[in-house]
């Protein structure tokens, strides 16, 4: 308990609302924005920024459009104005350095936020669970199709209950300052795989064709999704299909003590929740 608060954005997302539940739970002044709360935030309008700050000592940053133009130099601008407020603390959502243009622009948010003088916990995620349940997969799933350029290619899937914990845990206990987590599944799927464990764990039909990524888009783009969004995932798709990142962490179970989530227990408490149907 502190008299100072937990800022978390992106309060409204698969992990800022987590994170900002789970803090409450334990007792902690939590203040959860995004551009939808009380005290309104948004990235693209810093003079919302001031009073999100006022009175807070760590802040959990949620950035959806990191990695893309301009939402380093954001960050960066946010984490000066939070330093200058009295924040000590941040933990940032980032993403693995895999070499890409992506991923170094992750690292150029994580310098602005050390040299604005903030002590920095970054998690670097895998794809995370529930975006088949709660995010851009879902409509995919709920068709029983998931057509994507990711060949036989795994990933490391992660569920965002897990990260919320490790977040908290960083954003609460300064032994984690300094530290960079990469947060994983407990073991490595193929999007064959996945729509295999939806089928039978959930009794929901599900196939996976893949797609090879110029038919993707065009797919995409027929539905109504800008090109340039379409091609952006498509690149991250054939980054699936090729391996780049087809490792397990044991970084969950090392913060937490207990082993990461596995995606047979999350595939059957949202078959039971009928998510998919
Ligand atoms: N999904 C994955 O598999 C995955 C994997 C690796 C890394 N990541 C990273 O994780 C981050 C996304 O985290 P998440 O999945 O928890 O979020 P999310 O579910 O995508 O939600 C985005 C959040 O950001 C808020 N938001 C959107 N635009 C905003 C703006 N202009 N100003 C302020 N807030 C804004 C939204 O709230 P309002 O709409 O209410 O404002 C919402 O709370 C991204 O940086 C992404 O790169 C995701």
């Amino acid at each position: 308990m502190s008299d100072s608060s937990i800022l978390v954005t992106g309060a409204t997302g698969k992990t800022g609302s987590r994170v900002a539940a789970n803090l409450m739970q334990r007792g902690f002044d939590v203040r959860a924005v995004s551009r939808k709360s009380a005290v309104r935030f948004d990235w693209d309008d810093a003079s919302t920024w001031q009073a999100a700050l006022q009175g807070v000592r760590a802040v959990y940053i949620v950035h959806p459009g990191l990695g893309f133009d301009g939402a380093t130099e954001q960050v960066g601008d946010f984490a000066r104005a939070a330093a200058a407020a009295g924040v000590k603390k941040a933990v940032l959502a980032s993403t693995p350095d895999d070499g890409s243009e992506f991923s170094q622009a992750m690292r150029a948010a994580e310098h602005h936020i050390v040299n604005a003088g903030l002590d920095l916990t970054s998690l670097r995620l895998r794809w995370f669970f529930q975006n088949f349940s709660e995010d851009f997969l879902l409509q995919s799933v709920r068709s029983g199709e998931l057509r994507l350029p990711a060949g036989s290619g795994k990933e490391a899937f992660v569920d965002a209950d897990d990260i919320a914990e490790v977040a908290v845990a960083a954003l609460t206990d300064e032994r984690h300052n300094g530290r960079q987590y990469d947060l994983t599944g407990p073991c490595l799927l193929s999007f064959a795989e996945v729509a295999q464990e939806i089928t039978s764990g959930a009794q929901h039909p599900l196939s996976y064709v893949s797609l090879d990524p110029a038919t993707y888009v065009a797919e995409q783009v027929a539905q109504q999704v800008p090109e340039e969004w379409a091609y952006s995932f498509s690149v991250l798709y054939q980054d699936i299909a090729n391996n780049k990142l087809a490792q397990v962490s044991g970084d969950v179970e090392a913060v937490l003590g207990k082993p990461a989530r596995d995606f047979s227990t999350f595939v059957s408490a949202m078959g039971k929740a009928g998510v998919w149907r």
